[in-house]
């Protein structure tokens, strides 16, 4: 039987919207119309591996074949985007180590409770709930006799492997400093290793962002951070994301996005705050 090579098989329009849909519901990513290329080079090694000729069959085994799960887990990897670094957008970290942290210090100050709770949404390989911990170490603030976590939530099972090992390479350190990256890295061979100190603060945890069981467990949260993660959401999905994180933030709690993404066609929820070169949304009080 004539078998075409994979790197001749094309992705036809019907195919990808067939694909395109399934996406979209399973894991809320969205591949417009001008992805169409980007979708079919990110999924084709998946044809090979299971040699199959066509994008419809491929969609078939996505939907039928008793091996699915297996696929979805492997599939995700390769559509998801995991750019990220330490300390990535200063000005609005700046704002989380300076008033947030102030803030949230003052409240519990006033109610006597002893926790810090954070969650990097999306958190890809785990550079941004490290750089969490790390500024909350370095703030000062939250030390003896409190109970701090940050958790590190993502669909995409590889990343997570890689941030629970904690050792990156140079291109993670695009926006540290000499000074910073002594404190709280050593050096591993070639490798350059999270010490154990910021370490014990973060754990990881596989879910999709879409769904509530994700998050089991984790509420109230005082401060979520969900940075060039909706970017790749429809309108409709980064609603149900946002209304997870409502319901699972503490009264008065902070929601930090990336710098194009905002809340603006979403949600009038939250109060958005506006701090030079950064804002954030809070929830208010007494809800
Ligand atoms: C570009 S990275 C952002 C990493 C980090 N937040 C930052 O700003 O540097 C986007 C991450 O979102 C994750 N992601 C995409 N869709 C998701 C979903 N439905 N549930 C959980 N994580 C998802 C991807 O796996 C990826 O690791």
């Amino acid at each position: 039987m004539f078998h075409p090579s994979s790197k001749d098989v094309e992705l036809e329009e019907e195919e990808f919207r067939l694909l395109r849909d399934f996406i979209h519901e399973r894991f809320g990513i969205y591949f417009d119309e001008g992805q169409r290329a980007s979708l079919r080079t990110r999924l084709l090694g998946r044809l090979q591996s299971l040699d199959l000729d066509s994008f419809e069959d491929y969609y078939h085994h996505l939907r039928f074949s008793p091996q699915r799960d297996e696929e979805l887990a492997r599939m995700i990897t390769h559509i998801t985007n995991n750019e990220t670094y330490f300390y990535r957008e200063q000005p609005q970290l700046g704002v989380f180590s300076d008033q947030i942290l102030r803030k949230l210090r003052e409240q519990k100050q006033r109610s006597g409770e002893r926790t810090l709770r954070l969650l990097s949404a999306g958190c890809s390989t785990g550079e941004e709930p490290y750089t969490l911990a790390m500024l909350v170490y370095d703030s000062g603030q939250f030390f003896w006799n409190w109970e701090v976590s940050v958790t590190g939530l993502d669909v995409d099972p590889v990343a997570l492997d890689k941030a629970q090992r904690a050792a990156y390479h140079h291109n993670s350190f695009r926006g540290v400093d000499p000074g910073l990256l002594e404190r709280h890295f050593s050096k591993n061979g070639r490798e350059t290793a999270v010490k154990e100190s910021i370490r014990r603060m973060v754990r990881f945890r596989q879910g999709n962002l879409m769904a509530a069981q994700s998050y089991a467990g984790l509420a109230p949260l005082d401060v979520i951070f969900c940075r060039n993660v909706l970017i790749y959401f429809s309108d409709a999905t980064i609603r149900t994301v946002v209304g997870h994180f409502w319901d699972i933030l503490a009264p008065g709690g902070f929601l930090f996005l990336g710098h194009a993404e905002s809340l603006s066609r979403i949600t009038d929820r939250f109060t958005p705050l506006r701090f030079p070169g950064a804002m954030a949304y809070q929830k208010p009080e007494g809800v």
